[in-house]
């Protein structure tokens, strides 16, 4: 049968899919809205994410995974089969599928996301390891005895690895990453200035304010919200220094993580990541300064993936080219074939 494959990049922000040899051909947010009455599903992805705090009761707008893990079956199921049928243009022609699974979930995690395509409709399903497909996307060859190293900063976690002779090595994934970093700006513009923002007004703020190289007071921001204290609507200035403050236990703990991994790792390989570099992927790879921060706190370069929101989900497709190398070389690989 000559149905192309389809290779996806579950994540907890979003789900990047790529279509034979087309590339990426759907990049959307995680989430889904039904109708908790009907139980019928409302929207997926975009549709459903400008949804999010504007429906009455009886409309539920959910991430159904969070930090990088299946919270909710069902709703993944449904949602990744509302996907495949947009990727595949309304009809379902049982297609190869690869996914990226974090690092570090477990067996039963990895049975729930095999699970999930499988019954979306899809005839064999692999499962790859999300720092291998993040260097597989950004064109990296780790068939050989040489360390890489990849920092892929997502909405749930952040997943730090070494990689050699197409294995992880080293590896450490914290929960410090896009979404908690949201979360501290809430919490910071709540406790400085007794203003409630929702969790888009934090997203916007921390993509267009940060620098966590050289932040500066001149440098600010209007932020709108609702005062806790009258209850109205208010807005505030704040500037890069405060932003800093805001994400600055966030940021330690991914420099932590980057940390304990090359303490972990072996010399040799240390030295490799040395010649080679950090390879950054992951929507919050995009934070201001966090290259620059990387280089001055630990002295390696860092080099950021092209396109580095999709760099996973190019990887799930390059993945395809790969499979011979994928069932008998690579590490924590499963096939679930169709029955
Ligand atoms: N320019 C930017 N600057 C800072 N952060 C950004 C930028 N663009 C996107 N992000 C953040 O990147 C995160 C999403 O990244 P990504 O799509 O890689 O996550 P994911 O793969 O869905 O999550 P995970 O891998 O943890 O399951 C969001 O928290 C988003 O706010
Ligand atoms: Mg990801």
């Amino acid at each position: 049968m000559n149905t192309p494959d389809i290779g996806i990049d579950l994540g907890t922000a979003n789900i990047v899919m790529t279509y034979g040899k087309k590339g990426v051909v759907l990049s959307e947010p995680s989430v889904i809205a039904y109708n908790t009455c009907t139980q019928r599903i409302l929207a997926v992805g975009k549709e459903a994410y400008q949804m999010i705090g504007k429906t009455p009761a009886y409309i539920d707008v959910v991430h159904p995974l969070s930090e990088g893990v299946i919270s909710d079956d069902l709703l993944t199921q449904c949602m990744i089969r509302e996907f495949l049928m947009k990727v595949c243009g309304g009809q379902l022609i049982k297609p190869r599928i690869i996914i990226c699974v974090p690092a570090f979930i477990t067996e039963l995690e990895k049975r729930a996301v095999g699970d999930a395509v499988m019954s979306a409709g899809c005839r064999k399903a692999y499962l790859i390891d999300e720092p291998i497909a993040a260097m597989l996307g950004a064109g990296i060859n780790i068939g050989k005895a040489r360390g890489h190293m990849v920092v892929d900063i997502g909405g749930g976690t952040t997943d730090v690895a070494i990689v050699s002779m197409n294995g992880i090595v080293t590896s450490h994934s914290v929960k410090s990453a896009g979404n908690q970093i949201d979360r501290a700006i809430m919490k910071y513009m709540q406790d400085r200035y007794k203003l409630l923002i929702g969790e888009q007004t934090a997203e916007q703020i921390k993509i267009g304010l940060t620098n966590l190289y050289d932040p500066r007071d001149d440098v600010t921001m209007t932020v709108k919200g609702r005062s806790i204290m009258r209850g109205l609507p208010d807005q505030v200035e704040i500037n890069e220094m405060e932003l800093f403050d805001a994400m600055e236990d966030e940021i330690f703990a991914i420099m932590e993580a980057i940390k304990k991994v090359l303490e972990e790792t072996p010399p040799e390989l240390v030295g490799d990541i040395h010649d080679n570099g950090i390879l950054l992927t992951g929507g919050g790879s995009l934070l201001g300064g966090l290259r620059e921060l990387i280089r001055r706190t630990l002295n390696v370069n860092c080099i950021l993936a092209k396109d580095a929101v999709h760099c996973v989900a190019k990887g799930t497709g390059l993945a395809f080219q790969k499979i011979n190398h994928l069932l008998d070389g690579f590490e924590g690989v499963t096939v679930y074939k169709y029955r």
